[in-house]
Parts: C-alpha cells; structure tokens; sequence
C-alpha cells in the first residue's frame, strides 16, 4: 500500500511538473489525495472538493477519521497513514491552492 501511494504520488507530481507549478510543489502524500479527489475549482467526481478548504476543517475532518469518530469508508483507513505534522502540510498546502 505504501509503495502503492508513493507511485502514485511520484506519477501525480511529475504529471504536474511544470515550471509555473514549481512554487506550489505538494508535500509529500498531498498529490495522492488528487487521485480521488478533483484537483482544481471544477468539480469532476462525486468526491469533494478539497482546493480551496479551510486548512483548519480539512485537519479536523483528517483527525477525525483518523481517531474513528468521523465515520467514512476509505479516509480512515488512509488518514491512518499520516502524522500530525504530514496533515497538517497537507491541510496547509490544499488550502492554498485554487
Ligand atoms: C481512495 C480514494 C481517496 C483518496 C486517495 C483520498 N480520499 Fe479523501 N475522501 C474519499 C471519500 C470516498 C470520502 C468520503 C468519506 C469516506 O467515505 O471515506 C473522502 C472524504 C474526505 C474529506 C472530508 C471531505 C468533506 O467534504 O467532508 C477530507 C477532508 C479528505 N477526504 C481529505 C483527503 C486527503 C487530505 C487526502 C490525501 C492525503 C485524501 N482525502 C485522499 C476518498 C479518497
């Protein structure tokens, strides 16, 4: 599952490697969360939008799923895979963008 995420995150970033983007480079793990989650402002799958939220819910929503009290089907189980400080680049680094 970890190598499973790293490729991902490996492909997703070089997918946007461009010299425009090299300001906004996601921490590590955040281009994974693309792979469900629509980047960018136009919504293209039924799972929310992250860009653009609240660092502070995204954080809350994570810890929650995390520690179980926030039920959900595949978040808890992949917000498992990450400490305070990685949600909380994460978090930071979704917020930013638009
Ligand atoms: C395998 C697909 C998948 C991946 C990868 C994924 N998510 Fe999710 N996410 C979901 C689904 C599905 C939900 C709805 C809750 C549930 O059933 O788990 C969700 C819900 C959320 C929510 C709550 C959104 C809301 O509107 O309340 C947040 C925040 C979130 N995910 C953050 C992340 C972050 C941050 C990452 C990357 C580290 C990530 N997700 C990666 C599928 C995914």
């Amino acid at each position: 599952m970890k190598a499973f995420c790293v490729a991902i995150g490996i492909a997703t970033a070089v997918a946007w490697s461009s010299p425009l983007l090299a300001a906004s480079i996601p921490p590590p793990g955040a281009a994974a969360c693309s792979g469900c989650h629509a980047a960018g402002t136009v919504p293209a799958s039924p799972v929310s939008r992250l860009y653009g939220r609240d660092a502070g819910d995204i954080m809350t929503a994570m810890t929650g799923f995390r520690d179980g009290s926030l039920p959900a089907t595949v978040m808890t189980r992949i917000a498992k895979g990450f400490s305070d400080d990685e949600l909380r680049a994460i978090a930071a680094w979704l917020a930013a963008q638009k």
